[in-house]
């Protein structure tokens, strides 16, 4: 990603020390988001760089929903909703996997992914890669093509890309 970007994102992102829970240090984009101008900004810059190259952006309940809407928009594209359980109507696909602590599952309407279309696969942040991991198997499994998984913040020392083994990962930034 250009440096802009990347230096910009870093200027918005507020430290909030132990949150959830004790000794974790939170990375909160709502500052960032907050900021009209930074917000068309990142917006603006993330479209560019997939310009041409996708077909549809599918964001990922509920953060990824906040930046894949705005890019689909603004390349013109349409956008995938990759939900939590029990949220979409009708039949879907789904996936169960591992969280930290727990298990957690996501379901999409496999229609809405065009056959070898080529999709991007944005979420706010890349932590355990389970997330990351399970929606890139459903868009597969509906028939698309996955071209990258487009990240805000990559928290590195979770190691999020083993789990993504073989992928195209791109994070904005890495702690
Ligand atoms: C957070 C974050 C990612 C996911 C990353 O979502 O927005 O989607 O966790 O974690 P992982 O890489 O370990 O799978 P969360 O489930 O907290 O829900 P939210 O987006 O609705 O806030
Ligand atoms: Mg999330």
């Amino acid at each position: 990603f250009p440096d802009s970007l990347v230096n910009l994102v870093r200027g918005h992102i507020r430290d909030i020390p132990d949150f959830p829970s004790p000794g974790i240090l939170f990375r909160d984009i709502t500052p960032l988001l907050a900021d009209g101008p930074a917000l068309q900004a990142l917006v603006d810059g993330l479209a560019e760089v997939y310009r041409g190259r996708i077909d549809a952006v599918a964001g990922i309940e509920s953060r990824g929903f906040i930046l894949a809407a705005p890019i689909a928009a603004t390349l013109g594209i349409g956008m995938i909703t990759i939900r939590k359980a029990g949220r979409l109507p009708g039949p879907v696909i789904g996936v169960d996997y591992s969280l930290e602590y727990g298990q957690a599952r996501i379901e999409l309407h496999p229609e809405t992914v065009v056959t070898d279309s080529r999709v991007l696969v944005v979420d706010d942040v890349l932590a355990t890669g389970g997330t990351a991991a399970a929606a890139a198997s459903l868009i597969e499994e509906a028939g698309g093509e996955v071209v990258a998984l487009g990240m805000l913040l990559e928290l590195g020392f979770l190691q999020g890309r083993a789990a993504l083994t073989g992928r195209q990962v791109d994070s904005v930034l890495v702690y």
